[in-house]
C-alpha cells in the first residue's frame, strides 16, 4: 500500500520525504488556503522535494475551465496529478486528460457508482472521503470494501486513494481491505509508529545495555 501525506506545508512533506515512507502528496484548495501560499509555486516546491505524484486540484467547475486550468497545471512538473471534481464535466476532463496521457485523481467520492464512472473514465486514482462519510454516520470503510469488490470483478486499473483519513484505525482498515493508497494528514501518518509499550521496551532494554558498560561502535 501507498502511502501519500494531505498537506501542503513543505515543512512536514520534506520531513516525511527523508523517513523513506512517503510515495506521494495531495493538496486541495482548503489545503492550499491553509498554508497561505501561491497555488502553482507551492506546487512546483513540493514536485522538486519528491518524485512521488503530487495532486493539484482545478478550481474551475466547466469542462473547458478544467482543461485549461489542466494545462497550466500539467507544466509545472512530471509528476503533477490533476485532480477533478466527481462532476459529469468532471469525469469528461479525466476522459480528456488520461487520453491525452495525463494522470488523473478524481476527488469527492462518496458512493460506489461515482467510483464506477470513475474508472470508466480511466481515471488513475479515485478518492473515496473516509471520514466525511463517518463524519454523517455513514461507514466510510464500508464504501472502500464496495469499490475495491467492483474494482476487482471488472479489473479496473484505477487505483483505490482512500481519503478523508482520520485515525490510525482508518490506515489499518483500508490496508485489511485492500486500498492501494492512503493519504493521511502529517501528525496522523507519524502517530502510526507509536505504542506505549515500544516506548517501554526500549527504556528497558536502554537501561539494561548501560548496565553492560559496552559501545557497539
Ligand atoms: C483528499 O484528497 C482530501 O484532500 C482530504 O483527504 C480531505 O480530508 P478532510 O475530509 O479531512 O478534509
Amino acid at each position: 500500500m501507498k502511502f501519500f501525506v494531505d498537506t501542503a506545508e513543505i515543512k512536514d512533506i520534506e520531513e516525511l520525504v527523508a523517513t523513506g515512507l512517503l510515495d506521494g502528496v495531495t493538496t486541495n484548495p482548503s489545503l492550499i488556503a491553509k498554508s497561505g501560499r501561491d497555488f502553482k509555486e507551492v506546487i512546483a516546491e513540493i514536485c522538486k522535494i519528491t518524485d512521488g505524484d503530487v495532486s493539484a486540484e482545478v478550481a474551475a467547475t466547466d469542462y473547458d475551465g478544467m482543461m485549461k486550468e489542466a494545462a497550466e497545471l500539467v507544466k509545472i512538473a512530471d509528476n503533477v496529478v490533476i485532480k477533478l471534481p466527481l462532476t459529469l464535466d468532471g469525469l469528461k476532463a479525466c476522459k480528456s486528460l488520461t487520453e491525452k496521457g495525463h494522470k488523473t485523481n478524481v476527488t469527492l467520492c462518496f458512493s460506489a457508482n461515482q467510483a464506477l464512472l470513475a474508472a470508466k473514465a480511466g481515471a488513475t486514482y479515485i478518492s473515496p472521503f473516509i471520514g466525511r462519510l463517518d463524519d454523517i454516520n455513514i461507514d466510510g470503510l464500508e464504501l472502500i470494501r464496495e469499490i475495491r469488490v467492483i474494482y476487482d470483478n471488472y479489473g479496473f486499473e484505477t487505483e483505490i486513494l482512500a481519503a478523508s483519513i482520520r485515525t490510525p484505525n482508518h490506515v489499518k482498515e483500508c490496508a485489511i481491505i485492500g486500498a492501494d493508497v492512503v493519504t493521511v494528514p502529517p501528525a496522523t501518518l507519524r502517530s502510526l509508529v507509536k505504542h506505549p509499550l515500544t516506548d517501554k521496551g526500549l527504556e528497558a532494554f536502554l537501561a539494561d545495555w548501560a548496565k553492560t558498560g559496552q559501545t557497539i561502535a
